[in-house]
């Protein structure tokens, strides 16, 4: 595995490759890997070269402690890399990601302004989607692997490739969960141990909401409710429990295809998110 630094670097690596032919995959990171994220190395292996981008990207942050606090491993994280298979891994600089007089930002309207959008402020998605335009035009992928836990962020990255024509194929990865229903996510190391079973309230909201369409149930507030009933048991209000469709990320009036279930909360101080996707359309 090549560990480049700077842009130079990672252009000159990927030169002969892309001239011989070799399909290139990306996964952006920022670091601090579980395995979601080596869930997504293994998604990437299908290309010829995989490219692992590690930036912890700071205009991202609404919350400078959460900057802060931020887990930061390197030494760790290549070791996982390079055992993923991975070929190229690519952790620049914040000199390097923004050099001086750097000023333009990508910003989605709509899905960027729902729910996260609102928690975090309309400033996070827009650096989401400058920093992996950026690495798109970085490494010029073939195709490109994000996860659907973050599902918000899937949808205004599609949007965003959609609406300034990149030719770059984006891929969903499936959530990793702990065995007991927990999302990975490189938050999850500050929860305290006692923590953990009130953590697991987002995963029962997701299920109990699966279970009442499984049941029946089409009007978003009856969903809804089934999912804050699932939370209270554990003594968890969520930031959001919202239905909302899975591209738009606008409110559904009522449940017909395809519909995804978002869901935040704060659990001992730590910020979590979850979501699914129900379809109630057989093979939709
Ligand atoms: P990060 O939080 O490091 O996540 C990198 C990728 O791993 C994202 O596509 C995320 O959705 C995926 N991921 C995280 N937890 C996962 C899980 N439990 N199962 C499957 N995939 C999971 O997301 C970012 O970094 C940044 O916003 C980034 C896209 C790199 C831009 O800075």
């Amino acid at each position: 595995m090549r560990i480049v630094r700077t842009v130079a670097d990672l252009r000159a690596a990927l030169r002969l490759e892309r001239a011989a032919g070799a399909s290139i995959a990306l996964v952006p990171t920022m670091g601090a890997f579980h395995a979601g994220h080596e869930a997504l190395m293994q998604a990437g292996r299908t290309a010829d070269v995989l490219v692992v981008s590690l930036f912890v990207n700071p205009a991202q942050f609404d919350e400078p402690a959460d900057l802060a606090a931020y887990p930061r491993d390197e030494a760790r994280d290549e070791r996982i890399a390079s055992n993923a298979g991975v070929d190229v891994l690519f952790a620049p600089s914040a000199d390097e990601m923004y050099p001086a007089g750097f000023a333009t930002t990508v910003s989605v309207a709509g899905i960027a302004d729902r729910l996260e959008g609102v928690e975090r402020g309309a400033a996070h998605f827009a650096a989401v989607a400058t920093v992996v335009v950026k690495l798109l035009g970085m490494v010029e992928p073939d195709v490109a692997f994000f996860g659907q836990k973050d599902a918000q962020q899937l949808a205004v990255v599609r949007r965003v490739v959609a609406d300034l024509d990149l030719s770059t194929r984006i891929e969903a990865v499936p959530t990793v969960r702990e065995p007991e229903g927990l999302a990975l996510s490189s938050r999850n190391v500050h929860l305290k141990p006692v923590d953990r079973e009130r953590a697991l309230s987002l995963n029962s909201a997701l299920r109990a909401a699966e279970a009442a369409v499984a049941a029946g149930a089409r009007d978003p507030r009856a969903i809804r409710a089934a999912g804050l009933d699932a939370m209270a048991l554990h003594g968890v209000e969520p930031d959001y429990l919202e239905l909302v469709d899975p591209d738009s990320f606008l409110a559904l009036a009522a449940v017909n295809g395809r519909v995804l279930v978002a869901v935040a909360a704060r659990v001992g101080g730590v910020r979590l998110i979850d979501n699914t996707l129900i379809s109630t359309h057989q093979g939709a």
